[in-house]
């Protein structure tokens, strides 16, 4: 008995396998992985891990590796149709019929999906023909240059009614066939049925495996109407279960642990070149459950980047009610916030990576942002519409079907509620989401400033001044990082890999570190049990911490989402500072190895903008510490 691959990869999709593999063994969440006692071996510490983004589990005391239908067939001897008969069932999914019209559907969705690669093969042919000069050309002013065109295999459609047609049809694929792909508009009255995609530019779009499944077709004048054309529902084609971009983003997300999800294809296509492969985008329709569901396949808490105007706002404030039924522990939403009118396409263009990373580091935790939602721009100043503010918050929490995670957001609610009504002065609103201050109306750019406490961020790697005792001096960001890993062991375990992997300003702190991460994913009760050497670091940058102005966010009772920011933005302009020296050694190298004078100028002015940049993360480096406007203080003595 043979299933269909479409069932199997269904069953893949709804049910992680820690899920699965959760029923017989009891698994911890280590960073992105789950690990347990390997249920073949008798063993004392943990050496099985699963993994959900990737859809197996590994054990290394037997050398047993499996999806999770051979896990039931390892563990309870189950044939394959009796795992896939219980898997289905747990995922909710009716066994398909093994009558021959089945068998006949499968067949017939190959023989589509090969229409569908004709016709992806015959777009992207014209487009690099004379015939797609002008598309050529709209694409070239929007900064899609021919290896984006050939990278993303960007397409186009001319004008004529029957290219498609009568081009496939000489390759002997028959109308019906084209009809079923969605490729031809056809009906009742239409007697002659023509190609449904005429002059636009095409983006196909692909299921999770990569194959062509539809087409998204734009228009290139504005007077237009759609300006995107997208492929009906067809049999190879559900728009509410299918991602732009997935099959690309998929192992991106996974290198990096992070997802993120923005509206429209070239916003996709624009993040991608500006070093954010890990993008998809839904089909033009608000954000749907089943594709959150492959969101977190993706990533624990992909990160809604939409556009900063008001239907981007509302696309925000609609995915909170339809993500609330469905998150659990390591299972929510982040939000980013645009500058207002643009999307990330324009972002990228005008202001670069930098801005878009910085947009990025700024995400907000899905309880703020429905906290927000439910707050802003509106007045609590009777007993009545506090009260009404109250339960509505309590209404919406009750939505979370987790009830661990309900539980904690209800008393995060109350929390929030408290310090936004306590005052009694409504003005006492937390962080705003839209512009305030001096910005007035020219718009909301990404500006810590904006986020709470103002915190230096500086990340280039320390200059290597010389402590007192002989050791470059400890980097106040690396402090902040430790002082969180420290105080917020839930935060370290969400980015530790990037802490593990972290230049520090010196072999001290590197060692620190080190030992720590070891030991708190050992046994995270050993932490209290530091060795003396180590309490003795632990506490002496704990002190250090504490006499920073941004200390009150890094305190143990310290909000951990407000910890969380900190970290986020500290390791994002290390990053930062990362790319920066090393475009400065690039220009440098350039400056020295060029004679002609023309690039050599381009170079020069190139190096003295990379030098403002970094002197401005030296600032705020500095200020991190406590010198400079922010804080009259001095820094503490090392
Ligand atoms: P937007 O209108 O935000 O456009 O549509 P955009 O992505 O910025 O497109 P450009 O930059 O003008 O080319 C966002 C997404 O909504 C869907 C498409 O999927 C698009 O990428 N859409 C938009 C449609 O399906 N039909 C439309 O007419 C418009
Ligand atoms: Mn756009």
């Amino acid at each position: 008995m043979k299933f269909p691959p479409a069932f199997l990869d269904e069953i893949r999709a709804r049910l992680p396998v820690s899920e699965v593999v959760g029923q017989r063994v009891k698994l911890k969440k280590q960073g992105r992985e789950w690990a347990g006692l390997s249920p073949f071996n008798a063993e004392k510490t943990p050496s099985f891990f699963v993994n959900d983004q990737k859809g197996f589990y590994h054990d290394f005391s037997s050398s047993k590796h499996g999806d999770a239908f051979d896990f039931l067939m390892e563990t309870e001897g189950l044939s394959f149709p009796e795992a896939v008969e219980r898997l289905a069932g747990m995922a909710g999914l009716p066994m398909p019929v093994h009558s021959q019209e089945s068998q006949e559907q499968e067949k017939k969705r190959s023989s589509l999906h090969e229409v569908m690669v004709l016709a992806a093969q015959f777009f992207e042919r014209t487009l690099q023909e004379k015939a797609g000069a002008k598309a050529r050309g709209y694409l070239a002013d929007r900064r899609l240059d021919a290896n984006v065109q050939r990278e993303f295999s960007l397409g186009y459609a001319p004008p004529d009614r029957f290219t498609l047609r009568d081009a496939l049809a000489a390759k002997g694929v028959s109308a019906e066939d084209m009809i079923a792909c969605g490729l031809l508009v056809h009906g009742e009255d239409i007697a002659v049925p023509y190609d449904r995609f005429r002059d636009r530019v095409m983006f196909p779009i692909h299921d999770r495996s990569g194959r062509v499944i539809a087409f998204g077709g734009r228009a290139m004048d504005s007077s237009v109407k759609p300006k995107y054309l997208n492929s009906p529902e067809t049999g190879l084609f559900h728009k509410s279960s299918v991602l732009f971009n997935h099959h690309r983003a998929r192992k991106a997300a996974h290198d990096t642990g992070e997802a993120i999800v923005v509206e429209g294809y070239v916003d996709v296509i624009a993040m991608s070149q500006v070093g954010y492969p890990n993008t998809v985008a839904p089909l033009g329709t608000a954000l749907t459950s089943e594709q959150c569901e492959l969101l977190w396949r993706m990533a624990a808490e992909p990160i809604l980047c939409f556009d900063g105007d008001k239907a981007g706002q509302k696309a925000a404030f609609r995915a909170i009610d339809m993500a609330l039924p469905l998150i659990g522990p390591g299972k929510t939403l982040r939000f980013a916030r645009l500058p207002e009118g643009q999307d990330p396409d324009d972002l990228a263009r005008s202001e670069g990576e930098a801005a878009i990373a910085q947009v990025i580091a700024a995400a907000k935790p899905l309880a703020e942002m429905l906290f927000l939602r439910e707050t802003e721009g509106q007045r609590f100043d009777t007993p009545e519409r506090r009260a009404a503010l109250e339960r509505r918050l309590r209404e919406l929490t009750r939505t979370i079907a987790d009830e661990t995670l309900r539980r904690h957001y209800q008393e995060d609610m109350e929390a929030r509620l408290s310090t936004f009504l306590g005052s009694g002065k409504p003005a006492a609103a937390p962080r705003k989401w839209e512009p305030r201050g001096g910005g007035g109306r020219s718009g909301w750019r990404p500006n810590f400033a904006n986020q709470g406490p103002r915190l230096g961020l500086a990340g280039q790697p320390l200059p290597k001044r010389q402590g007192l005792m002989g050791r470059p001096k400890d980097a106040p960001r690396d402090i902040v990082i430790l002082a969180i890993v420290i105080n917020h062991p839930d935060l370290m375990e969400r980015h530790i890999e990037e802490i593990a992997a972290l230049d520090l300003s010196n072999r001290t702190l590197a060692a620190f570190r080190d030992q720590f991460l070891a030991l708190a994913l050992e046994s995270p009760a050993r932490v209290e049990a530091l060795e003396a050497a180590l309490m003795e670091e632990r506490d002496r940058i704990l002190r250090l911490a504490s006499q920073m102005p941004v200390w009150w966010c890094l305190r143990p009772e310290a909000d951990s989402s407000d910890a969380d920011q900190v970290l986020r933005q500290t390791l994002a302009l290390h990053r930062k500072a990362r790319a920066l020296n090393k475009e400065l050694k690039l220009a440098e190298k350039a400056l020295a190895t060029d004679a002609n004078p023309e690039i050599n100028e381009q170079s020069f002015g190139r190096l003295r903008d990379i030098k403002e940049n970094l002197a401005d993360l030296a600032n705020a480096e500095a200020a991190i510490e406590g010198f400079g406007a922010l804080s009259g203080r001095k820094a503490p003595p090392v």
